[in-house]
């Protein structure tokens, strides 16, 4: 398979490197710097857009918001037959559509996590044949998880996955704080609290069941955990995630 990335930024650059084992990667960059990045990362640079168009034949957009419009527009009448994948946040594939007019769309919402392969990314088709949707998957899934889901949970696909990873981080940094208040070098305390989290998510994954189940399991009667589980409760801490996940998918909507 032939790719194209057009933006070599953060999510190009990081969707390149994931595909590079599946697929053959033809960068298009505006700027120099990243172009000779991308040349020195072993992938081939298209100066021009329509020598990217002419020799690929899926083409993964990756470039902020404000300039996939100019992008979109000068695609126009170019796809023909070819696949366009967007990970342009908040553009929906009907707007995507009226801009390139090509309707061969899937609508991507990937997360920070495809750095290492792990992402968590939301796909959305348009008009793509059965065969290119089992093609998609299979190269794809290279780079992490992938959920298909209805266009109109995006939004808060971004703030549960999009967003997540902070979520998470902020977690494994109180965690540590805690460490250091007990008189762990930050360090230490960051390295406990991440095999700690990084360690109870392949348990649940292999092992499967509740998570409030496995809670039963830690939080023996009378025992220690329990402790802590009562100050999570009366603080509020599964309303506040919530909560948290819950406004974020309203910025989400607002922004987008
Ligand atoms: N970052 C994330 O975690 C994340 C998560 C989900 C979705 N996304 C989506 O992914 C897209 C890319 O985000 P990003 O963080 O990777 O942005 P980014 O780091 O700014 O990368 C975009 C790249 O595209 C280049 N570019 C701009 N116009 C171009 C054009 N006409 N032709 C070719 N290249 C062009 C930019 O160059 P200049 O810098 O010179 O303008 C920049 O290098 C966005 O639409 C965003 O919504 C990002």
């Amino acid at each position: 398979m032939k790719i194209g990335v057009i933006g070599y930024g953060n999510m190009g650059e990081a969707f390149a490197k994931a595909l590079k084992d599946m697929a053959e990667v033809l960068v298009h960059e505006i700027d120099e710097d990243k172009n000779h990045k991308a040349l020195r990362e072993g992938f081939g640079v298209a100066k021009e857009l329509d020598f990217l168009v002419e020799n690929t034949q899926w083409i993964l957009l990756a470039v902020k918001p404000k300039d996939a419009v100019d992008v979109l527009n000068a695609l126009k009448g170019k796809l023909e037959d070819k696949i366009l994948i967007s990970v342009v946040a908040g553009m929906k594939l009907s707007s995507i559509q009226e801009l390139c007019e090509s309707s061969k769309l899937i609508r991507l919402m990937p997360n920070i996590n495809v750095l290492v392969r792990r992402a968590v990314i939301a796909c959305a088709f348009g008009e793509v044949e059965n065969e290119k949707r089992e093609t998609f998957f299979n190269v794809f899934s290279a780079c992490g998880n992938l959920y298909e889901i209805k266009e109109e949970l995006f939004d808060l696909f971004t703030a549960l996955a999009g967003s997540g990873p902070a979520f998470v981080f902020k977690f494994i940094h109180a965690l540590a704080l805690a460490g250091v208040r007990g008189g762990f070098s930050y360090e230490m305390a960051k390295s406990i609290a991440l095999d700690t989290v990084l360690g109870s998510c392949q348990l649940l994954k292999s092992l499967g069941g509740h998570p409030e189940e496995w809670v039963t399991k830690v939080a023996s009667p009378g025992g220690t955990t329990i402790e802590g589980i009562k100050t999570l409760e009366e603080k509020g801490f599964t309303g506040l995630v919530m909560e948290c996940v819950e406004r974020t998918s309203e910025k989400a909507k607002i922004l987008l």
